[in-house]
């Protein structure tokens, strides 16, 4: 068999699928601005000079605009307080020209990043990490859901339509995309485990999943032979390795070319889960947007 035969229309492409759902909301961002006169509008925030950081800011900057939203950038140094951060939090709050507010993690020691995204208004909370947003997840209520994992869900259901019945195994349990991940595939109806550092046999556990979420932080640690056979494959890892000559690479944390005969379908590190976060923080702000001003959502 060539490769070309084995990955055979497998690959689950989020970089068009992520292009697509911007589109579709760059075009009710429009609708909005022609029947109701007004543009959702999000900040972002960004304290001290971590370089990932800057450029997921500048990237959200510029796909914000692209989307025809305004963006509001605050960047404030490393020394900012707690306090001052909040400060801004609470103007923001106030803001009715914001619609969405981020702050980008990590933050400098000195600042509680709860205390910080607990503050934001919940239904500004276009990351979906405050404690009200969590909940209303967990008790099915109307919240903001984390944009990773929501992103994960909408390529899911892209591939496989209704998940109803299926098992999923989510390995991982962060509070940004473990936790969200799997209360998000149970309102589907899916049977779902969480497993994490402490799971005994991680590879018995995938080995029964139609469906393995991997959201780690460990370069190609799920083998190739823990999928099973037909199971889809959604790798949220993104671990920067070593490509020998001095060169680095991404990878998930899923060993993609082990994975590819196995999997019915796979997303790709990079390319697959990645661009999805940045579409689904739009859909989130102009969610949002809709629901502070009283208008359905498109
Ligand atoms: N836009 C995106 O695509 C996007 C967004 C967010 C994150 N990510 C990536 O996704 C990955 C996970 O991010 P995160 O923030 O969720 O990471 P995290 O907060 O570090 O959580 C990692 C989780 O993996 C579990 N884990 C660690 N070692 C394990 C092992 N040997 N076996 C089983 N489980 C293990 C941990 O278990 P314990 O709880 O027991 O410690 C923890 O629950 C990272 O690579 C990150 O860069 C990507």
């Amino acid at each position: 068999m060539n490769d070309a035969a084995v990955t055979d229309g497998k690959i689950i492409d989020g970089k068009a699928f992520a292009a697509g759902l911007r589109r579709r909301i760059a075009e009710q961002v429009r609708a909005l601005q022609a029947r109701h006169g007004f543009t959702p509008g999000l900040a972002v925030v960004l304290v001290g000079e971590n370089p990932a950081s800057k450029v997921y800011v500048k990237n959200k900057g510029e796909q914000t605009k692209e989307s025809g939203m305004k963006s509001f950038e605050h960047k404030l140094p490393d020394s900012t307080s707690q306090a001052e951060l909040l400060a801004l939090v609470d103007r923001l709050n106030k803001d009715p020209a914001v619609n969405g507010i981020l702050v980008q993690l990590p933050l400098p020691k000195q600042i509680d990043p709860q205390a910080v995204l607990n503050a934001i208004h919940p239904d500004k909370d276009v990351d979906g990490f405050h404690v009200v947003n969590a909940g209303r997840l967990a008790t099915g209520g109307q919240g903001l859901v984390p944009c990773t994992p929501l992103g994960c869900l909408l390529l899911l259901k892209d591939r496989l339509g209704d998940l109803t019945g299926k098992r999923a195994v989510v390995v991982g349990r962060s509070n940004i995309v473990g936790k969200p991940m799997a209360q998000l595939l149970l309102n589907e109806n899916c049977t779902v485990t969480i497993a994490h550092s402490r799971t005994h046999d991680l590879a018995a556990e995938c080995r029964r999943a139609d469906i393995v979420i991997a959201a780690v932080g460990k370069a190609e640690m799920v083998r190739g032979d823990w999928i099973a056979r037909g199971a889809t494959v959604i790798d949220v890892g993104i671990n920067r390795i070593d490509a020998g000559n001095g060169k680095t690479k991404l990878v998930g944390d899923v060993a993609y070319a082990e994975a590819m005969p196995h999997a019915g379908a796979i997303t790709p590190v990079p390319g697959g889960v990645g661009p999805m976060t940045i579409a689904c923080l739009l859909q989130n702000t102009l969610t949002a947007a809709c629901r502070q001003r009283g208008i359905a959502v498109p």
